[in-house]
C-alpha cells in the first residue's frame, strides 16, 4: 500500500529547540536499538517507524550497530525511508552513531578518524542517503586522542555527509573538552545523549555543563527497557524484552524491590489520570531538562501510548517529591 502521511501530524507533538541550535527536536523521538533488526518482522519495523511519523515523531535515532545483525536496523530504515518517505526526507531528522565494535580489526571499533570516516560511509551506503542530520560518537575513547576524535567529526561536516555532531555517553569533562575543540574547528556540538530515567539518574549531573555549552540533551532508556510501565507488576508477560534473548535486560532486572517502587509510582501515575509510562517520560522531560527523550517500541500501541504524555507533562512539586521518596525508599 502506498503511504500518505496524517494531515494532522504537527497538531499534538511539542517541538524543542535543541540547546542554542537553530535546530528543533520533537519531545519525544523514536530509537531503534530493539526490534528493528532483520530478526524482527519489516511490516511491524515499518508500521511502527510510519505511526510515529504520523504523530509528529520526526526523529529518529539510529546507530552502526542496531539489529541484531549489527548495521541491519539502519538497512531496515533505509528501506522504510525508500519506500515511503522518500517525500518527507526534508521533514526528518536521521541521527546515528559509531564508537562501540562495529567489524573485525583494529579499524571498526574506538574514536579513530579512520573508524568514523569508514562507518558513516557505511552507514549512509545502508539507509541509501546522502547525509545524516546528526552524527554522533556512541562512547569515548580514551585511547584516541580527543582531538582525532572531534577533528573526523569536523570532517564529517565539512564533507556534507552529516549536518550536525552529536556525542553519547561522555562525562561532563569529556563535554567540555570536546565542546572547547570543536569551537576551535568551527563546529558546535548540537547534542548529548546519556541513559535518563526515574531509576538512572546519573546523568542529572550533566545539567549545568550542557545548559553552559548551550548543548541540547537526550534520553536513551527513558522507561528504563519497560521497567517503568505497568507491564511487569503481574509477572513478567512473554512478549517482553525482559522475556526475550535481550543481552541488555533480563528477568533478574525485576526485583521484589523494584518491583515494590513501580506499584507506588504506579498509584501517583493514576492520580493524575495517567499510566506509569506517560508520568515516566513526562518526570524525565521535566527533572532532566531535555529536548526529548528516544522512545523505544515493539508495537505502535505503545508509541500511541506514550505519546499520552503529552496532555500532562508537568509534575507538581508535591507529586515529584512524593516520588523522589520512593525512588530512595
Ligand atoms: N546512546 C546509547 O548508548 C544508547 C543506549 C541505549 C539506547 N539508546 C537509544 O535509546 C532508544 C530507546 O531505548 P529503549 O528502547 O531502552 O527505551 P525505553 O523507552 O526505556 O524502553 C522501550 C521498551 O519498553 C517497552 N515499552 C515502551 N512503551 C511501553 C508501554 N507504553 N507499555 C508497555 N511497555 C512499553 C517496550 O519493550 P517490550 O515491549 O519489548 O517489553 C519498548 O521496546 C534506543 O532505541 C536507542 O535509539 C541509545
Amino acid at each position: 500500500m502506498i503511504y500518505s502521511a496524517n494531515d494532522n501530524r504537527y497538531q499534538t507533538m511539542e517541538y524543542r529547540r535543541c540547546g542554542n541550535s537553530g535546530l528543533k527536536l520533537p519531545a519525544m523521538s523514536l530509537g531503534l536499538w530493539h526490534n528493528f533488526g532483520g530478526e524482527s518482522s519489516f511490516e511491524n519495523a515499518r508500521k511502527i517507524v510510519l505511526g510515529s511519523f504520523d504523530l509528529g515523531i520526526t526523529h529518529f535515532d539510529l546507530a552502526n550497530n542496531y539489529g541484531p545483525p549489527a548495521g541491519s536496523a539502519e538497512e531496515t530504515f533505509g528501506r522504510i525511508l525508500n519506500r515511503d518517505l522518500k517525500p518527507y526526507r526534508d521533514e526528518i531528522i536521521v541521527a546515528t552513531k559509531a564508537g562501540y565494535g562495529m567489524w573485525e580489526g583494529p579499524y571498526g571499533d574506538g574514536g579513530s578518524k579512520k573508524y568514523l570516516v569508514s562507518s558513516l560511509d557505511q552507514s549512509l551506503k545502508r539507509m541509501n542517503l546522502e547525509y545524516v542530520d546528526i552524527f554522533y560518537h556512541h562512547r569515548p575513547d580514551t585511547e584516541t586522542p580527543l582531538e582525532e576524535t572531534m577533528e573526523a567529526l569536523a570532517l564529517l561536516i565539512q564533507q556534507g555527509k552529516a549536518l550536525y555532531i552529536g556525542l553519547s555517553n561522555y562525562s561532563k569533562e569529556q563535554i567540555k573538552e570536546a565542546s572547547a575543540i570543536l569551537k576551535t574547528l568551527g563546529v558546535r556540538c548540537l547534542i548529548h545523549q546519556h541513559n535518563y530515567s526515574m531509576l538512572n539518574q546519573q546523568n542529572a549531573a550533566l545539567k549545568p555543563v550542557l545548559k553552559e555549552e548551550g548543548i541540547g540533551s537526550i534520553a536513551f532508556c527513558p522507561l528504563a527497557q519497560g521497567l517503568l510501565t505497568n507491564k511487569y507488576i503481574h509477572g513478567i508477560p512473554k512478549d517482553s524484552r525482559a522475556a526475550g534473548n535481550s543481552i541488555f535486560l533480563g528477568p533478574e532486572a525485576i526485583t521484589e524491590e523494584v518491583l515494590k517502587k513501580i506499584v507506588k509510582l504506579n498509584e501517583i501515575a493514576e492520580n493524575r489520570n495517567q499510566n506509569l509510562a506517560q508520568m515516566a517520560l513526562a518526570w524525565a522531560l521535566q527533572t532532566g531538562e531535555l529536548t526529548s527523550v528516544i522512545l523505544g517500541a515493539s508495537k505502535l500501541a505503545q508509541i500511541q501510548d506514550n505519546i499520552g504524555a503529552l496532555n500532562r507533562l508537568i509534575l507538581s512539586e508535591e507529586e515529584l517529591q512524593t516520588i523522589d521518596t520512593i525512588l530512595l525508599s
